[in-house]
């Protein structure tokens, strides 16, 4: 749990994303960078990042837009740049010595592909992850509809936790067995780091949460405003919903539209006081607030899953205080951990499949599909569209995916210590 310390050190000056207009071709130079992650006049933090901060600027464009970007790896460690969500061309999709080779120190690397879904994504790094994440290298990428719904301020919040020394030094030691084993590399300092520091009493808002922290999952108790959750993982909800406890495991993304009745706060509840880890603060007033309903946005264009040709089952297994398995690391997947030369399964293109993902093991975990999205079943039925299934320790959840994304995806648990230490495998779609 978040430490007394880092509870006492709330009420930090608001940090606020950077933003970049988009110019083609951008570049994303991934550097070491000093950040200011405890509240000012306490320590700095000396981190990895994208143009000199962490989290990286914020990549905003058009559904349908082409995104190009030369990354270049200045942070004295192999890399390469993953587009978590997006529907992607398999040579794009960041995933160094299956889809590109490793971008070495120095070297650069040119990504260009289109976004086929508004939503919201991010950008993060794919080599050593559990730590280069952990350091700093990520950063939200926003997708617009052609036509957005009517808000006075479209905000990103990235929710994530360092492990930080009192002093604001990042400790070391990533690769912690003992971490890998257990629920991940915790931190013991928490924020929710808005892009926009100050809000009027009736604006209406889109919140757009990402939560990038490499293990934590994320109960979020959302106060301020009254309105609904839109989107999942990106992806347009059938109905809106209300907001009630939010809780977003490693990679998954929330947004919300609502309208402002107070400073907007993203609590993190615990026992005692909620412990705050973010904070829009209201000025003023909207003379003229929009008001009205709040409508589902426009329908994602993945296709209803078709009938299922192949039912299979993921079945998680290994960590601290779970059964033995097969696989020759601490956590596998149906006995096997890790990447090997056969696929966990192969897909002719357009293919659907049921994929079964039974959680064997003492902890909880979020498992990504790289390339497409896949609907979590839901009374029988196809329920939510995502790219980061959240699996309590114990629960089974039915997943209906069309791979109709040709190449070599990588199917991994979001928690990246645990991928780091064998749950992790791939799949072909041919
Ligand atoms: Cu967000 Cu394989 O990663
Ligand atoms: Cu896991």
């Amino acid at each position: 749990m978040l430490t007394r310390r880092s509870v006492l050190m709330t009420g930090a000056a608001a940090l606020v994303l950077p933003k970049v207009a988009l110019a083609a071709p951008l570049v994303l130079r991934a550097e070491p960078v000093v950040a200011q992650i405890l509240p000012e006049g306490d320590g700095t933090t000396a981190m990895l990042g994208f143009n000199g901060t962490t989290p990286g600027p914020e990549l905003r464009l058009k559904q349908g837009a082409e995104l190009a970007v030369r990354f270049e790896n200045r942070m004295g460690d192999v890399s390469a740049i993953h587009w978590h969500g997006i529907r992607i061309e398999n040579a794009m999709d960041g995933v160094p010595g299956m889809t590109q080779p490793p971008v070495g120190d120095g070297e650069d690397f040119d990504y260009r592909f289109t976004v086929p879904d508004a939503g919201t994504y991010w950008y993060h790094s794919h080599h050593r992850s559990w730590e280069q994440v952990a350091r700093g290298l990520y950063g939200p990428l926003i997708v617009e509809e052609p036509n957005p719904p009517a808000v006075d301020h479209d905000i990103t919040v990235i929710v994530d936790d360092w492990r930080l020394e009192e002093s604001g030094t990042m400790m070391e030691g990533f690769g912690n067995m003992h971490d890998f084993a257990h629920a991940g590399r915790m931190g013991n300092f928490a924020r929710a780091i808005p892009s926009v520091a100050e809000v009027r009493r009736g604006d209406r808002v889109r919140l757009r949460l990402i939560n990038v922290a490499t293990a934590r999952i994320f109960p979020v108790q959302l106060s301020g405003v009254a309105g609904k959750v839109v989107a999942l993982d990106g992806m347009p909800l059938r109905a809106t919903r209300d907001i009630g406890d939010l809780v977003l495991a490693p990679a998954q993304r929330v947004d919300i539209i609502a309208d402002v009745q107070d400073d907007v706060r993203f609590d993190f509840p615990t026992r005692d006081e909620p412990y705050e880890m973010g904070r829009i603060a209201v000025a003023g007033e909207n003379p003229a607030p929009l008001g009205g309903a709040i409508s589902a946005l426009p329908a994602a264009s993945v296709a209803a899953p078709g009938t299922p040709t192949q039912n299979l089952t993921l079945r998680m297994q290994g960590g601290a205080m779970g059964a033995g398995h097969g696989g020759d690391d601490i956590w596998a997947f149906n006995d096997v951990s890790g990447m090997k030369d056969a696929p966990f399964a192969t897909f002719k293109r357009g293919e659907t499949a049921r994929i079964t993902m039974i959680n064997d093991t003492a902890w909880p975990h979020g498992i990504h599909l790289h390339g497409h999205h896949f609907f979590e079943v839901a009374d029988g039925q196809p329920g939510d569209l995502r790219d980061t299934s959240f699996v309590q320790r114990g629960e089974t959840r039915e997943i209906l995916c069309t791979f109709d994304n040709p190449g070599k995806w990588m199917l991994h648990c979001h928690m990246l210590g645990h991928q780091a230490s064998g749950m992790m495998t791939w799949v072909e779609v041919a």
